[in-house]
């Protein structure tokens, strides 16, 4: 019969081995990364890697809401995936572009308070969705009633993040153009909150794809328009 002490050693060793390969060795690698300045000869870029810190106040309404229960923001190597990352993505596709764009790296989340991964990738990943965002009022418009702009969409209507007011004098400029049977009752408008503002500005800032310091601008076609 088994040892009893070698028993429970064994099993104390098979969960702490896991746990300190997958969570405590790549946390301490994550908490050792700083931002890194480009090299204008290798990289044909100046400034730091990455650029900015991301907007806090709409990535908290994008938590709150959870958003990431539906939305992942983090491309997968192509090894992990099968064909890399396209542009397009549901019924609406566009033309595919001629290079996937890279996958994530660690340091693509520095100065972000979270990194939003995501849990489940139900709707479009969302890393570079500032690339590819239509005007706000449309995001807007989408957020309200995804409906009025895809009757296929699963996506929830947020509509808490909006304002249903009376009509006092001009209609609002902000007000959603919206028509049909998403049209507010007569006399009335929607317009977005603060919390929709923020949430808006925050997608549409979603860009994930600089240039990683020593490796081929090529790689990140789209980085060098910014
Ligand atoms: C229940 C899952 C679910 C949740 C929760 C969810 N979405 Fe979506 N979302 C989808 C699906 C499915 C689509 C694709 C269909 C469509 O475009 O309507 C989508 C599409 C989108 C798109 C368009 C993406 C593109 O590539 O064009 C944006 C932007 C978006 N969602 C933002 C959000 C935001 C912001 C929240 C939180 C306030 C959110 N979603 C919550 C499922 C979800």
């Amino acid at each position: 019969m088994m040892n009893f002490r070698s028993f429970i050693l064994g099993l104390a060793a098979a969960f702490a081995l896991p746990w300190l390969l997958l969570i405590v060795l790549p946390a301490m690698n994550y908490q050792t990364l700083t931002r890194v300045a480009y090299d204008k000869d290798k990289d044909g870029v100046e400034g730091f890697y990455p650029p900015a810190v991301v907007n806090g106040q709409g990535q908290l309404i994008y938590i709150q809401e959870g958003c990431n229960q539906c939305h992942t923001q983090m491309i997968r190597p192509v090894q992990l995936g099968l064909d890399g990352w396209y542009k397009g993505w549901g019924q609406d596709q566009e033309a595919r572009p001629a290079a996937p764009v890279r996958s994530n790296t660690l340091r693509d989340y520095l100065g972000e308070k979270y990194a939003p991964l995501g849990v489940q990738r139900i709707g479009p990943d969302l890393t570079n969705y500032g690339w590819r965002a239509p005007a706000a009022q449309v995001i807007h418009q989408k957020l309200y009633a995804p409906h009025s702009l895809h009757d296929w969409s699963t996506m929830p209507a947020y509509k808490h993040l909006y304002k249903l007011q009376k009509i006092q004098g001009p209609a609002s400029e902000r007000a959603l153009k919206l028509t049909g049977k998403f049209a507010p009752p007569a006399g009335y408008e929607v317009v977005p909150t603060a919390e929709a503002d923020r949430l808006v500005e925050y997608l549409l800032s979603l860009k994930k794809d600089f240039p990683v310091p020593g490796q081929s601008v090529a790689a990140a076609p789209a980085a060098a328009k910014k």
